[in-house]
C-alpha cells in the first residue's frame, strides 16, 4: 500500500487530474484467494473454446482432462473463454450450461473451481447470464467474472482479463450482434480495465504473474495476432514482468516466446472443434510449438519453478516447457 501511494504521488506530480482516477481504481479488480491443496505446489489445467454438448471431441478432451487432473491432483481449472457455442447462453436457464459444461466435465478431479473469462462467442448471447451467481446454484464450480484476480497460494497471481471489448472489429461488423451491456463506452471500459490491471500488477508480490485472456497476443493460427492487444496490453505485461500470457480463440495448442521479454505466449483453445488447417509462419525461431488438433494444457508451479505441458485427445504429452527462477532475496 505504501509503495502504491508513493507511485500515485509521482503520478500526481505528472498529471494531476489523472492521478485521482488512477488512485480510486486501485481496488476495482476483485481478488479471489485460492489456497493450494499441497503447500508450495500449485497445479491447474487450462482449456478453451469448448462448449459444444460433447461434440467435436469435447467429451474426449474432457475425459483426458479428468485423467491428467487426477494424476496431477489439480487445484482448479482455468477456461480461456468461448465457453458456449455458437452464441453463448440465451439466459440463466439455458440448458446449454448443463449440456456443454456440467454433463461433459464429469470426472472426479474436475469437480473443482472453474475460473472462467468470456470469449467473443459468449458476447453474442446474454453475457450477463454467464456472469450471474445464479449459475453457481446450478453448478457450484462455475466462477465467471469479466476481469478478476486469482491469488493462488502466494505462489502465483492470475490476472483474468476481458479481452473481447478491445477488438474493434466486433463493434463494426454487422453479421452478429453482441451484448455490450455494461461495456459501453468501449474506450472508457478498456482504459479503466488497463489502469486496474496496471495497478494490480504493480502491487503484486507473487512469485509468478500470469495473465489470461480469450484473445491471443501472438498466434500463428487462424485469427493470428490481436493487434489491439499487441498495442495496448503487451507493453503493460512487459513493464511489470509478467511470466506467462494464456489465451484461447484460435482452436489449437501453441507456444510462442516473446522477442523482447521473458513472456511466453500459450494458446489453449482446443477444447472442441479444431483441425482448421490454416497455419502461418511456422519457421520462426520464437515459435516453440503448434498443434492444430484438440487438447488442453497443464501448469505446475512452485515458488521457483514452472512447468507447462500440452496434451492431445489421447492424453499424450505433445510439448513440455519449464523454467526456474531464483527468489529475489536469494540474489541480494
Ligand atoms: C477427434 O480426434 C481424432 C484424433 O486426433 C481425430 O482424428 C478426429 O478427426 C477428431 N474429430 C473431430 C471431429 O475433430
Ligand atoms: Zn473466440
Amino acid at each position: 500500500m505504501a509503495v502504491f501511494c508513493k507511485e500515485s504521488m509521482v503520478m500526481f506530480l505528472l498529471v494531476a487530474s489523472f492521478s485521482i482516477s488512477y488512485c480510486s481504481s486501485a481496488t476495482r479488480l476483485k481478488k479471489i484467494d485460492h489456497s493450494a491443496k499441497d503447500n508450495g505446489n500449485l497445479r491447474f489445467l487450462v482449456v478453451g473454446d469448448w462448449g459444444r454438448k460433447g461434440d467435436y471431441n469435447q467429451s474426449v478432451v474432457a475425459f483426458q482432462m479428468g485423467r491428467i487432473g487426477e494424476k496431477l491432483d489439480i487445484d482448479f481449472v482455468v477456461s480461456t473463454g468461448d465457453n458456449f457455442y455458437t452464441n453463448g447462453l440465451t439466459g440463466e436457464d439455458d440448458r446449454n450450461f448443463l449440456e456443454s459444461f456440467s454433463n461433459v466435465y464429469k470426472a472426479k478431479s474436475l469437480q473443482t473451481l472453474w475460473y472462467t473469462v468470456l470469449g467473443n462467442h459468449d458476447y453474442r448471447g446474454d453475457a450477463l447470464a454467464q456472469l450471474s451467481p445464479y449459475l453457481r446454484k446450478i453448478d457450484s464450480r462455475w466462477i465467471c467474472l469479466r476481469s478478476f484476480i486469482i491469488n493462488a497460494a502466494e505462489i502465483a497471481e492470475i490476472f483474468m482479463v476481458d479481452t473481447t471489448p478491445f477488438v474493434k472489429e466486433y463493434f463494426v461488423e454487422t453479421e452478429h450482434t453482441y451484448d455490450w451491456r455494461n461495456v459501453m463506452p468501449q474506450k472508457t471500459y478498456t482504459q479503466n480495465l488497463l489502469n486496474d490491471l496496471e495497478n494490480a500488477l504493480s502491487e503484486s508480490t507473487a512469485k509468478w504473474k500470469i495473465v489470461v485472456g480469450h484473445h491471443a497476443i501472438r498466434s500463428v493460427g487462424h485469427h493470428g495476432d490481436t493487434n489491439e492487444l499487441v498495442e495496448r496490453l503487451l507493453p503493460i505485461l512487459r513493464a511489470y514482468d509478467v511470466d506467462l500470457y494464456m489465451n484461447g480463440h484460435d482452436h489449437c495448442l501453441e507456444h510462442i516466446s516473446d522477442t523482447e521479454s521473458p513472456i511466453q505466449f500459450l494458446t489453449s483453445g482446443a477444447g472442441s472443434k479444431a483441425w482448421r488447417g490454416d497455419v502461418k509462419g511456422l519457421n520462426n525461431e520464437e515459435m516453440k510449438f503448434f498443434y492444430d488438433g484438440q487438447g488442453f494444457m497443464s501448469v505446475q508451479l512452485t515458488p521457483t519453478h514452472v512447468e507447462i505441458e500440452f496434451y492431445d485427445v489421447f492424453g499424450k504429452v505433445l510439448h513440455r516447457w519449464s523454467r526456474s527462477k531464483h527468489l529475489l532475496h536469494s540474489i541480494i
